[in-house]
C-alpha cells in the first residue's frame, strides 16, 4: 500500500490486537476503493487507553475501532457517545470529528444486517440466545430493539440475570428473559425457538468438538447462528445441517459491523464483498 503525506490514518485499538481481522477488511477496502486511507493494528495496554485517546486527537487519527478490553472503559474518555453505545455501555468505533470523539457500536446493527441479509427479516423472531458476554448484550439489544422475542441462557445464570434486567431497564419493557441453562430448559426454549445464536466461544478453534448445547435439540426449521468463525464450520453449524437446519457462522457479523464502521468514517459505500473475501481468505 502507498502512503503519502497526505493518507488518513485509521486504526483498531486492542490488547491483544495481533489476532484482529479488521486491519485486513479495512485495507482490502482502501485498495478496492481507492482512497488514500490507510487502517493500522495498535497494541493498547489497559493502562495507556486515555493516552492511546489522546493520541487519536493529538495525531489526527480518523477514527478508531476498540476491541478487548476497551469497549467499555473508552467510553469516560469520549466526548459523545451514540444513543445505541450508551445504551449497551459499548464503544466499538470512534469518529474523530475535528478533535470531538464520537463513540458508536456498530456490532449489534452488524449481526442483524449480516442475519437479516441471509434470511430476511427477524421481525417477531423467538430466539435463544447462549453466552452472556459483551458481544451477547451487543446482540441481544439489537434483536430486542428489531421487535424479536429474546431468551438468554448462560453457563453462569447470574450473568444472564444482570444482562437481562440492564437491557430491560433501557428498553423500558420487559423484552428479553433468562433461564437456567438446564437440559429441561433448554429442550422447552429451543422447540419453541425460530432462531439460535450462539455468542460464548464454545467450539472455537482449537476446541472443535466443542458443542454449546446438546446436539440432539436442533431441529429441522430452526435458524442458527454461531458467531464464531474460526474455524469456519463449528460442530454446531454441521449438527445443526445435519439435522435440517439453516446455519451461518461470524464472518458476516465481523464483515458488515466493518462495513457500517468503514461507512462512518468515510462517508462511502463499504465493498462488502471484498470484506467479505478478505476476511474468508484469511479464515481459510
Ligand atoms: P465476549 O465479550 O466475546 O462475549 P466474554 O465476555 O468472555 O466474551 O463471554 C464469553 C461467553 O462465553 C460467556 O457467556 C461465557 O460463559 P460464563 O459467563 O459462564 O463465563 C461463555 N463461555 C465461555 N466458555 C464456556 C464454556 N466452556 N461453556 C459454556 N459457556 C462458556
Amino acid at each position: 500500500m502507498n502512503v503519502f503525506g497526505t493518507t488518513t490514518v485509521l486504526g483498531v485499538f486492542g490488547h491483544p490486537v495481533s489476532h484482529s481481522l479488521s486491519p485486513l477488511l479495512h485495507n482490502a477496502a482502501i485498495r478496492a476503493l481507492k482512497i488514500d486511507y490507510i487502517y493500522v493494528p495498535f497494541h493498547v495496554l489497559p493502562c495507556d487507553l486515555p493516552g492511546a485517546i489522546s493520541g487519536v486527537r493529538a495525531l489526527q487519527i480518523a477514527g478508531v475501532n476498540l476491541t478487548i478490553p476497551h469497549k467499555e472503559r473508552v467510553i469516560e474518555l469520549l466526548d459523545e457517545v451514540g444513543e445505541h453505545a450508551a445504551r449497551i455501555q459499548s464503544v466499538n468505533t470512534v469518529i474523530n470529528r475535528d478533535g470531538w470523539l464520537c463513540g458508536e457500536s456498530t456490532d449489534g446493527p452488524g449481526f442483524m444486517r449480516s442475519a437479516e441479509a441471509e434470511w430476511g427479516s427477524l421481525r417477531g423472531a423467538r430466539v435463544l440466545l447462549l453466552g452472556a458476554g459483551g458481544a451477547a448484550k451487543a446482540v441481544a439489544y439489537a434483536l430486542a430493539e428489531s421487535g424479536c422475542e429474546v431468551t438468554v441462557a448462560n453457563r453462569t445464570p447470574e450473568r444472564a440475570e444482570a444482562l437481562v434486567n440492564g437491557l430491560n431497564t433501557v428498553l423500558g419493557r420487559q423484552a428479553v428473559r433468562s433461564v437456567a441453562m438446564t437440559s429441561e430448559n433448554l429442550s422447552a426454549e429451543i422447540g419453541n425457538a425460530d432462531l439460535l445464536v450462539n455468542t460464548t466461544s464454545v467450539g472455537m478453534s482449537p476446541e472443535l468438538e466443542s458443542i454449546p448445547i446438546d446436539p440432539e435439540l436442533l431441529h429441522k426449521g430452526l435458524l442458527v447462528y454461531d458467531l464464531v468463525y474460526s474455524p469456519p464450520r463449528t460442530r454446531l453449524m454441521a449438527e445443526a445441517e445435519a439435522r435440517g437446519a439453516k446455519a451461518v457462522n461470524g464472518i458476516g457479523m465481523l464483515v458488515h459491523q466493518g462495513a457500517i464502521s468503514f461507512q462512518m468514517w468515510t462517508g462511502l459505500e463499504p465493498p462488502i464483498m471484498v470484506m467479505q473475501e478478505a476476511a474468508l481468505a484469511a479464515i481459510q
